[in-house]
Order: structure tokens, then C-alpha cells, then sequence
């Protein structure tokens, strides 16, 4: 069977999508792709002059808006000016392996950036939602040792890559028991998950890991690095799907629904992490 790419997206004419982290990389791409096919694109990016020279010479609909997602008050600016009907919602911005650092809000920024603001993002914007959020996570969420009384890094000694890791895990336990929230209240909006496999992206800029960039050809390109999102994004996949690249170890290849890690799977540590992250953050409930 033909694997499956951008080629093959549905027309999304009259659809919105938000994509977080938009104006670089993965999520770049998918933005690029779902306005080729018809969508209006909502571009929430920290960089706004950025985001506009990203998409200087894109043929869609697309719009620039500020969101920093590791920031609270800019994600509640974000969704007070949200007016209307939002089709999907893209949580992709990322960051990975970076030094000890705490946001606005006192949130460390790993977390904050890939799992915090997401979260509270995600709920705020939920009223609008029709369709599905896709939250983006990794394949590293399978060597995570979360510590959902501490996810915040205040008890423990930060150490770089285990924050990323552990942020990618909680999204794995957000994302599912967000789903089982949904099913509970008869909400026909699906929660998706994807993940891109290791894709050549800016990504690694911080990290010791920026040697994989050497090895190029064992990995994704960005191109396919973005297929999983825009297949969680626009197929019917069923709600808690975890799609990703279907080549060994699905770090590369084309898109295909899989398996998180069992440890993601489970529902009283999602639970628990859940009324955790409400009472570190105030949104939720
Ligand atoms: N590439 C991989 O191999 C890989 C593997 C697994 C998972 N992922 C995930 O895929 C997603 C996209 O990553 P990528 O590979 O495309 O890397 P990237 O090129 O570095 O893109 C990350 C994007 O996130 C944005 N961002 C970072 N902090 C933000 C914030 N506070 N608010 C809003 N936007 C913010 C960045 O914006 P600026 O331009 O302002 O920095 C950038 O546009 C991430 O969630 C990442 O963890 C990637």
C-alpha cells in the first residue's frame, strides 16, 4: 500500500487550526501544508515579526499571533481574543535540553514550554474546540521517571534532558486522560497525540544530542518529521491515537498509529498529575 503524505491531506477549506510554535521547524511545515489544502492557519508564535518572515511567500490563509505558551498571561491573552469556532489545535511548540531558567510565573521553562502551558492552553481554548487537539510529545516520554508530586522541578535538582523527557511523559498522561474527560462528559472533541519521530529541526540547538544532526540519514527530514501531526491532525483516527513514523523504533518514516509507553497509559497517575498540574497552575479543574 502507498504510505501515506502530505499529498494525501482532505481539503480543509472553512476549517481553523491553531499550531503553537509555529514559525520554525515541524510545526512550520504543518502549517505550510494545511493552508496548501484550504485552512485558516493561526500561527501562535513568542515571535511575531518571525512568524510573518516565516511565512513570507506561503500561499494560504495565515495569521501571526503572539503566544508564548511558557507564559500564563500570554496564553490567556491568546485565548480572550479567541472569537469563534477552532477546529483543531496543534500543541507543538517545544523546547529541548535547556539550562535551569524559570518563566514569568515561576514555572521551570522546559516544563512550562511543553507540558504546563499546553495544558492550560488546551483547557482555556477547550469551549471553542470542535474537533480534536493534537498535542506533539516524544518518543524520549518512554525513558521518563516523572515525579508527579514535583513536576515543576522544586524539590529535585534540574537536570536538563530528564525535564524533557518527563515534560513529553505528562503530555502522553494529558493527552489520554483528557480523552477519558471527554468520553466521560459525552464531548465528541478527540485528543490525538503525535510525535515526529527524530526529525533534523532546530530542535537539539542546546543539546549534546545536536550531534544526531551528523547522522542525517538514519532520521527524518522535517518534511516527515511533520507528517504524523498533520495525519493526527486531519485523519480519523480515534480519540487517544499516538501517531507517529513507522520505520524501526518509529524514528523514521511515514505516519502510523501506535503505542505510547505503558507507563503513559496509566489513569491514576494521570489523575493524579492532572489535579497536580490544576493546583500548580490554577486552570482546570
Ligand atoms: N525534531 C525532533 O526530532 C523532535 C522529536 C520529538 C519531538 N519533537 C517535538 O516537536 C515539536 C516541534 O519541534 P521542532 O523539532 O520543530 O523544533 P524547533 O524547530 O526548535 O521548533 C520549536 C518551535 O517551538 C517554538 N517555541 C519554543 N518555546 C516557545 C514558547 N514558549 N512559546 C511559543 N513557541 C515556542 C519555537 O519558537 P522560536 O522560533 O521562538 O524559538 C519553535 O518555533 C516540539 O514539541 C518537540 O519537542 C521534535
Amino acid at each position: 500500500m502507498a504510505k501515506w503524505t502530505a499529498a494525501d491531506l482532505p481539503d480543509m477549506t472553512g476549517r481553523t487550526v491553531v499550531i503553537t510554535g509555529a514559525g520554525s521547524g515541524i510545526g512550520l511545515i504543518a502549517a505550510r501544508e494545511l493552508g496548501r489544502v484550504g485552512a485558516r492557519v493561526v500561527l501562535g508564535v513568542r515571535d511575531t515579526g518571525k512568524g510573518r518572515r516565516a511565512i513570507s511567500g506561503m500561499r494560504g490563509a495565515f495569521e501571526i499571533r503572539r503566544l508564548d505558551v511558557a507564559d500564563l498571561s500570554s496564553v490567556r491573552r491568546f485565548v480572550q481574543a479567541w472569537d469563534g469556532p477552532l477546529d483543531v489545535l496543534i500543541n507543538n511548540a517545544g523546547v529541548m535540553d535547556i539550562p535551569a531558567a524559570r518563566t514569568a510565573d515561576g514555572f521551570d521553562v522546559q516544563t512550562a514550554t511543553n507540558y504546563t502551558g499546553p495544558f492550560v492552553l488546551t483547557n482555556l481554548l477547550l469551549p471553542h474546540l470542535t474537533d480534536r487537539v493534537v498535542s506533539v510529545t516524544s518518543g524520549l516520554h518512554r525513558q521518563s521517571k516523572l515525579n508527579v508530586d514535583d513536576v515543576d522541578w522544586r524539590a529535585r535538582k534540574y537536570h536538563r534532558m530528564n525535564a524533557y523527557r518527563d515534560s513529553k511523559l505528562a503530555l502522553v498522561l494529558f493527552s489520554l486522560e483528557l480523552q477519558r474527560r471527554l468520553d466521560a462528559s459525552g464531548c465528541s472533541v478527540r485528543s490525538v497525540l503525535a510525535h515526529p519521530g527524530i526529525a533534523t529541526t532546530t530542535l537539539a540547538a542546546h543539546s549534546r544530542a545536536n550531534v544526531i544532526n551528523r547522522f542525517a540519514f538514519l532520521i527524518n527530514d522535517p518534511e516527515h518529521g511533520a507528517l504524523p501531526l498533520l495525519y493526527a491532525a486531519t485523519q480519523n483516527v480515534p480519540g487517544n491515537a499516538y501517531v507517529g513514523p513507522d520505520g524501526l523504533a518509529a524514528i523514521k518514516g511515514h505516519p502510523a498509529v501506535g503505542k505510547p509507553a505503558r507507563i503513559g497509559l496509566d489513569a491514576a497517575k494521570a489523575r493524579r498529575l492532572w489535579q497536580a498540574t490544576v493546583a500548580l497552575t490554577g486552570v482546570g479543574r
